[in-house]
């Protein structure tokens, strides 16, 4: 019998990680689906310095045999390369690496990008690489995450993995995720996969669209008005919960590990094209695979549930749960009496900060520390959108999904899952268990 995979996480500690890690090692008396497992973060877990789910921490603390976390700065190769030497409790080495470092913050400068995005997902490509050779066939799979920044501004498109149109980054960080990628998948050898999300929500911190949806709707409910969102209701906002992501990350990786990276090639290998960005250049970042080298290939899918969302199908089940009117802009011209869209913007987040405020210290029990905040992210307002093509994950990798759509079930369980971290306000706005 072959030992159960040593699984090795890099980043996402406030992003994916601890999902995947309780997906893994279900409660007892399941049985764990792995060996062990290393997660390998910036972050310290005692104390936290970044908001970690309760049910994770109390896992670090009771299946010690089974989860390592340790600290470590990822633009450090050598720390990097480290935790690759050092065996898992089996004796044998990690088998499974799953990448999900990168820098989320908008507005930082480029070098920022480089270093944390860039650099640290080579270091760890790298180092796998390197374990690779020392150990031909130690490395079962690579999975590094993509992030759903890329222009997707067709209410009709719906992108393939393989359409070069749909890889075009909207922001800086983008660019250098992007870039990540090409840069990893220049790298021989590597079984490499992919996976492109969409808009991840659910269980876990995600500040993004359908959350943030999510919670407008408790603020306009106080406030007693329509809420509007801009564009058409048929902007595509793709979106997959963070249970679905989690399991698709762990079943892309299941799929690889029985294939070559030139097999894994033939059957799902996608052209990833240039960024284009200006500022990808080797005076920049000497690792940069440059435009002029063209695309390159790599095993790839894109994660997103089966209800091929959009504005308008999120923001009808919101409606629904809520029992408020959404309404839509079509268009950001003659709406707002001669004002910019960033000075409206501006004074509807006070609007909605002021109601947010009144929700969560008037809640039984007050949860004034609650990370939970209805702030309105440049990507909500942005006329991106993000349509992706979900078919090839379901018929490659026959993932399936515990939340197929966005539904009513599906804000429930988010609802309950803050509830259970003792972050969710409870008012009468919101009263179903
Ligand atoms: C991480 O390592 C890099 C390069 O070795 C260094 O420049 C940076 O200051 C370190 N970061 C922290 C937080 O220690």
């Amino acid at each position: 019998m072959t030992a159960k995979p040593n699984v090795m996480i890099f980043g996402g500690l406030a992003l994916m990680a601890p999902i995947l890690t309780l997906q893994l090692i279900p409660p007892l008396p399941a049985e764990p689906l792995i060996s062990h497992i290393r997660i390998v973060d910036k972050y310290l877990v005692d104390p936290p310095t970044t908001r970690i789910p309760k049910a994770f921490l109390k896992a670090l603390q009771d299946r010690k045999d089974l989860i390592e976390y340790r600290q470590v700065n990822l633009t450090t190769p050598s720390a990097v390369s480290k935790c690759f030497m050092d065996l898992a409790p089996n004796g044998l080495p990690y088998t499974h690496i799953i990448d999900a470092t990168g820098e989320f913050h908008p507005t930082r400068p480029v070098e920022v990008y480089i270093q944390n995005t860039l650099c640290a997902a080579l270091h760890i490509a790298r180092a796998s690489a390197s374990q690779m050779e020392r150990i031909p066939g130690s490395i079962k799979a690579h999975v590094r995450l993509a992030i759903p920044w890329y222009k997707h501004p067709g209410i009709e498109k719906r992108y393939k993995e393989t359409d070069p149109e749909g890889w075009k980054p909207k922001n800086m960080p983008g660019v250098w995720w992007h870039e990540s990628l090409r840069a990893i998948g220049s790298i021989k050898g590597l079984p490499l996969v992919v996976v492109r999300c969409g808009f991840p929500y659910g269980e876990g911190y995600f500040p993004f669209e359908v959350t943030t949806i999510t919670l407008l709707a408790l603020v306009y409910k106080h406030i007693g008005r329509e809420m509007r969102l801009l564009w058409s209701p048929n902007l595509p906002k793709s979106c997959i919960n963070t249970y679905d992501l989690a399991g698709a990350v762990w079943k892309a990786a299941e799929w690889i590990s029985t294939l070559s990276r030139e097999e894994a090639d033939a059957i799902a290998g996608a052209p990833i094209p240039p960024s284009y960005d200006d500022s990808v250049t080797s005076e920049n970042c000497p690792d940069a695979i440059l435009a002029s080298a063209g695309s390159v290939t790599i095993p790839t899918f894109n994660a997103v549930d089966e209800s091929d969302a959009t504005q308008g199908s999120v923001t009808a089940v919101v409606s629904r749960v809520f029992g408020i009117e959404i309404g839509f802009l079509e268009s950001s011209t003659g709406i707002f009496e001669g004002k910019v869209l960033g000075q409206v913007i501006q004074e509807a987040t006070e609007v909605h900060m002021m109601a947010w405020n009144e929700i969560i210290t008037n809640a039984n029990p007050p949860v004034p520390d609650t990370p939970l905040l209805p702030y309105i992210s440049p990507s909500l307002l942005a006329h991106d959108g993000c349509g992706m093509d979900g078919e090839r994950m379901r018929k490659i990798l026959k993932y399936e999904f515990r939340y197929p759509r966005f539904d009513e079930r599906a804000i429930r369980d988010y609802i309950n899952w803050c509830r259970s971290e003792g972050i969710w306000p409870e008012t009468d706005l919101y009263t179903s268990s």
